[in-house]
């Protein structure tokens, strides 16, 4: 989709005009009638008269024309002007009217007071749709024109794309299922990632993680027949010390010998969403080369079943020299993080440390599907990342780590255990695991188990499977 902005009126296949429920501005209703071939503006005038259009928010009124030009003109209500995930809704359900009537060329139009932004997110996130393979056609759209009285810069544009297309590249990578994206096919990715500027990568392979003694990775990806890797990105586009992204890349999580039943184990090849959601970063890092360092992490690994997978019972020595015993071969997201934060913790000395991981069916029955868990050893630095969450509507809440669940976590027969029987706080327990690793960097951990996916509802921003959730609070955050 190609992008434009303009302050006059740009005429093309399909038009929306963008309507807030309050104010109707008066200008742009008595645009139409310049604007619009004359049959339509007398449709409108009669729909309107009807009360079939009012502006509230989820409303779409359609008219068509048979005469040169505009063909089909949709207003749609934003609801309340202010509120910008009802503006973000509102141009996504425009895109997909649009999608759905074939019309491949559109102009938005928006009032004064419209947050235009928002209305060129919903457009993107709203276009998206996840299709494998040429087999199945992909309705794409040629040009989007956002025509408002607003001067919209072309750097301007190109900063909200990026991190649109961002969130639909982290999609993208979620939504193909483990034969299509392995730690194999993830390390891919990452190397195209890291063909932009200022972008370098190293990739640790299943020897140099051995020699590295990095028994957690390693123990979970012992039973599969694709080895796992450390994927390292670097972003420099500052001398400060790096932010660190770290992301739990889990390809397919079958649960190992703790195998997950059936309705549990269907989509659990989107349990590499957090590297995914670290990659999605990184693709807007290239795009738009703001001035900071990032260090992103992602643990590439299968957890499968076979003759060597490693088995309930099992201890193993995690990166940082602690014994885990493994008392559940299903919490192997925080086995594969313990290594990861404990190399960039060690090698790189960064600033601060955000991981992503959809790390516990616990934060979902706690939270749901709209609200990330958050954990953290520094309270200034959680509510930093939770206030520009809720300016970009991304939901998110703390969940507590107390002295009693460290105790817990703490095994017989090893330093630690990946679970604890009869303690049901599985998040706080698994955020509890993950502050062994990380020193005393100011950390904050990010469960995203019940908002990277879902996977039986989607709406008009997000369609069934991946949401790309937290790709655009961070990308807010690591702007300032
Ligand atoms: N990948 C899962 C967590 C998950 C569950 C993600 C549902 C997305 C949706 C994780 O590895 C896992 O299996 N966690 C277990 C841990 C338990 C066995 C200690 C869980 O939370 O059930
Ligand atoms: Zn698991
Ligand atoms: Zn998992």
């Amino acid at each position: 989709m190609n992008l434009r902005a303009s302050t006059k009126f740009v005429a093309a296949e399909g038009v929306a005009f963008f309507l807030p429920e309050t104010s109707f501005s008066p200008a742009l209703k008595k645009s139409f009638g310049t604007l619009l071939p004359s049959e339509m503006v007398q449709e409108i005038a009669i729909r309107m008269k009807e009360g079939d259009f009012t502006g509230k928010k989820n409303e779409i009124l359609q008219v068509f024309s048979t005469a040169k030009g505009i063909k089909k003109c949709l207003l749609v209500g934003v609801g309340d002007i202010k509120n910008t995930d009802e503006s973000r809704r509102s141009a996504a359900l425009a895109i997909r009217s649009f999608k759905k009537l074939k019309v491949k060329k559109m102009s938005f139009v928006l009032s004064d007071k419209t947050k235009w932004e928002s209305i060129l997110l919903g457009a993107i996130a709203g276009e998206y749709e996840f299709k494998i393979g040429d087999t199945k056609e992909r309705v794409s759209i040629d040009l989007l024109t956002i025509c408002s009285p607003q001067k919209i810069t072309p750097a301007l544009l190109k900063q909200e794309e990026s991190i649109a297309q961002a969130v639909n590249f982290t999609r993208d990578l979620v939504n193909l299922p483990g034969g299509h994206m392995s730690p194999e096919d993830l390390e891919k990715s990452s190397r195209n990632v890291a063909k932009g500027k200022n972008i370098s990568i190293k990739v640790l392979d299943a020897k140099q993680l051995l020699k590295l003694k990095m028994g957690g990775i390693m123990g979970v990806g012992q039973g599969a027949s694709i080895p796992p890797r450390m994927i390292v990105l670097e972003y420099k586009g500052s001398k400060d010390a790096p932010i660190a992204l770290v992301g739990k890349g889990v390809c397919f999580d079958s649960g190992g010998y703790n195998l997950k039943p059936t309705k549990y184990i269907e989509a659990m090849y989107s349990d590499m969403a957090g590297a995914a959601t670290v990659l999605g970063v990184f693709h807007w890092l290239a795009a738009t080369q703001p001035k900071t360092h990032i260090i992103g992490v992602l643990g590439a690994v299968e957890n499968m079943i076979s003759g060597d997978a490693f088995k309930p019972g099992d201890i193993i020595t995690l990166g940082n020299g602690q014994t885990c015993e493994i008392t559940n071969t299903d919490a192997e997201g925080r086995l594969v993080l313990a290594d990861c934060l404990h190399h960039v913790v060690t090698k790189y000395k960064p600033a601060k440390i955000i991981d992503f991981a959809t790390l516990t069916g616990a934060c979902v029955a706690a939270l749901g599907y709209e609200i990330t868990g958050l954990m953290t050893n520094d309270a200034s630095f959680l509510k930093s990342v939770s206030c520009t969450a809720e300016k970009c509507d991304e939901r998110v809440w703390e969940l507590p780590i107390i002295p009693l669940f460290r105790e817990k976590i703490k095994s017989e027969v090893a330093d630690l255990q990946c679970w604890t029987a009869g303690v049901s706080a599985g998040s706080s327990m698994a955020g509890a695991f993950l502050e062994n690793f990380i020193q005393k960097t100011p950390w904050v951990h990010c469960d995203i188990a019940g908002t990277a996916y879902h996977e039986t509802k989607g709406d008009e921003l997000s369609p069934r499977g991946a949401t790309g959730a937290m790709v655009r609070t961070m990308c807010e955050w690591l702007k300032k």
